[in-house]
């Protein structure tokens, strides 16, 4: 997710009197494609429940950390925003299965040469493709490439980017297990009513050519649906139509009634394809979340209504109204974990999609569906001391508003705003906040809560209430640098030589 789409919610009202050849020539296609689907796919059509595992923070459990912490969870599927090794390595061996995604920027480059997405497939696809390797399913091409914001830089490339890739997964023999999707942001269609759904017109031709690429390979279509930022985006959203819980702005549309913007968001999707001729291609929702900080509604009270209500809608396998029965092949949750180093361009709420705080902890009631009633937390998180950097209460903070914006300009400080966790805490807190948060991103350094005398170090926690002053963890593993990496495939390659057996870590 990076940018909140535009929709407005004034503009989701109209009639249609379409619904009902719609309607029973889904079920129809339905059921051709549960037939076709699964004995093409290794794959059933059952909807599972996974998660996005990003990795945009300043401070990262160790990979190994994670995968536990997936595993305790009995979490099954995970979606990765790039090819990361330290990630990639700690799945090996764990059954689990895997979306492994590649950034926009990287589509001119595989866009142009076969070489290139070659390379790819080989070095961040085939390298983990064995027995007590990793179960790549999925490459997702690309993130949101069709977002309005992006004014169509990455368009053109996406097709040209899915051939060669598609070509160099036929090469390796891969083809048939891994498929390739483009996960989608809701903006990529419109509609005042879901059985009016549309893409955007100026997608149209690619749109034509992507769902006609993505059934002959038999993958599904991918959308990011986010009811979080319409509620976020628009003060005349109705609030409870945003959640599962029934709503007093039900949308009419033909027979049809949409009692939550999930719904009418899917179906939306159903109906703009069902306009290319593919209203049957089975679709996977690639993010999906609430934000726990950083605004309003972003709560954790809104957060747990929000997922837990989705993951019981999904697995009623109830569908929606233009797909009956039949709910999304599967939904990966946005997002297994805090990511204390985004962009807060979309909103202070951008540090907080976690369902798992950044240090791996729970932080509300959940049950997945996966076999736990609640959310297991992290194992053996290693933190660095119990210690945190405050404001000197011997010291006169008139002179502390510089220091205080350095460190936010480094560190996070998103919960000090209004509707943040920590909003609440008084000016000095605010300092104490700021003067901590920017100590821990330097790992405890003595040196970093000096603030020209205006900082001190303390073993007392202060956090107060629902305001958590954090303490860093530690992970060795992520700094690893790619000469770091080269040294010691040298010192394998060695050791090798003399007839040793090495496992890297
Ligand atoms: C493998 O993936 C990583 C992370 O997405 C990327 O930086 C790297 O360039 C990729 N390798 C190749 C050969 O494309
Ligand atoms: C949390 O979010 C919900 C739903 O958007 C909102 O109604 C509620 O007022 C928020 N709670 C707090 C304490 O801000
Ligand atoms: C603390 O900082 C936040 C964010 O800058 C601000 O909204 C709030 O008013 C501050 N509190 C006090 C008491 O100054």
């Amino acid at each position: 997710m990076i940018l909140p789409p535009t929709k407005s919610w004034a503009s989701d009202k109209m009639l249609e009197p379409r619904f009902r050849t719609v309607k029973v020539s889904a079920l129809i296609s339905l059921m051709v494609v549960v037939v076709v689907w699964s004995s093409s796919a290794p794959m059933v059509v059952e909807s599972a429940v996974g998660v996005n595992w990003g990795t945009v923070s300043f401070h990262r459990l160790k990979p190994s950390t994670v995968v536990d912490l997936l595993q305790q969870n009995k979490i099954q599927k995970v979606k990765l925003f790039d090819a990361e090794p330290g990630a990639l390595k700690a799945l090996m061996g764990s059954g689990i299965q895997v979306m492994v995604g590649i950034p926009n920027e990287m589509l001119a480059l595989l866009s142009s040469s076969t070489a290139a997405s070659d390379l790819y497939v080989r070095q961040n696809v085939s390298a983990y493709m064995r027995k007590g390797g990793v179960d790549i399913r999925y490459i997702a091409v690309g993130n949101e490439p069709f977002l309005t914001s992006y004014s169509g830089q990455f368009q053109s490339l996406v097709m040209p980017a899915l051939q060669n890739l598609q070509q160099s997964l036929a090469r390796a023999n891969l083809a048939g297990y891994i498929k390739l999707v483009v996960p989608c942001n809701a903006d990529a269609y419109e509609a005042s009513l879901p059985s009016q759904g549309v893409f955007r017109p100026e997608l149209t031709q690619i749109m034509t050519q992507l769902v006609s690429f993505l059934n002959s390979n038999g993958s599904p279509f991918v959308v990011n649906i986010y009811p979080f930022l319409s509620l976020y985006g628009s003060s005349d959203f109705p609030q409870d139509y945003a959640f599962f819980e029934g709503t007093s702005h039900a949308v009419t549309d033909g027979a049809n009634v949409y009692s939550n913007a999930f719904d009418g968001n899917f179906d939306t999707l159903v109906a703009a394809l069902s306009k290319l001729g593919y209203g049957q291609m089975p679709i996977v929702i690639g993010e999906i979340g609430w934000p726990t900080d950083g605004a309003i509604n972003a709560n954790l009270t809104a957060a747990k209504v929000f997922n837990q209500g989705l993951i019981n809608h999904v697995l009623s396998n109830k569908g929606t109204p233009l797909r009956p029965g039949v709910p999304p092949m599967d939904i990966y949750l946005f997002s297994l974990l805090d990511e204390g180093a985004k962009s807060t361009l979309p909103g202070n709420f951008e540090r907080h999609w976690g369902i798992f705080s950044f240090d791996g902890q729970a932080k509300y009631p959940l049950n997945l569906g996966l076999g736990n009633r609640l959310l297991k937390n992290a194992r053996n998180v290693e933190y660095l001391p119990s210690r945190w950097c405050v404001a000197n209460p011997y010291k006169d903070l008139s002179n502390v508003a510089n220091p205080m914006k350095l460190a936010c300009s480094y560190a996070d400080c998103t919960t000090l705003n209004y509707g943040g966790s920590c909003n609440g805490i008084g000016a000095k807190g605010n300092v104490s906040y700021a003067f901590n948060s920017y100590y821990q991103l330097q790992m405890q350094n003595a040196q970093s809560c000096d603030f020209d005398g205006l900082g001190i170090i303390t073993s007392l926690d202060p956090s107060v209430g629902d305001c958590r002053f954090l303490v860093a963890v530690t992970d060795t593993t992520t700094s690893t640098s790619s000469s770091q990496r080269y040294t010691s495939w040298i010192i394998v390659w060695f050791l090798n030589l003399l007839g040793v057996w090495v496992f890297i870590i």
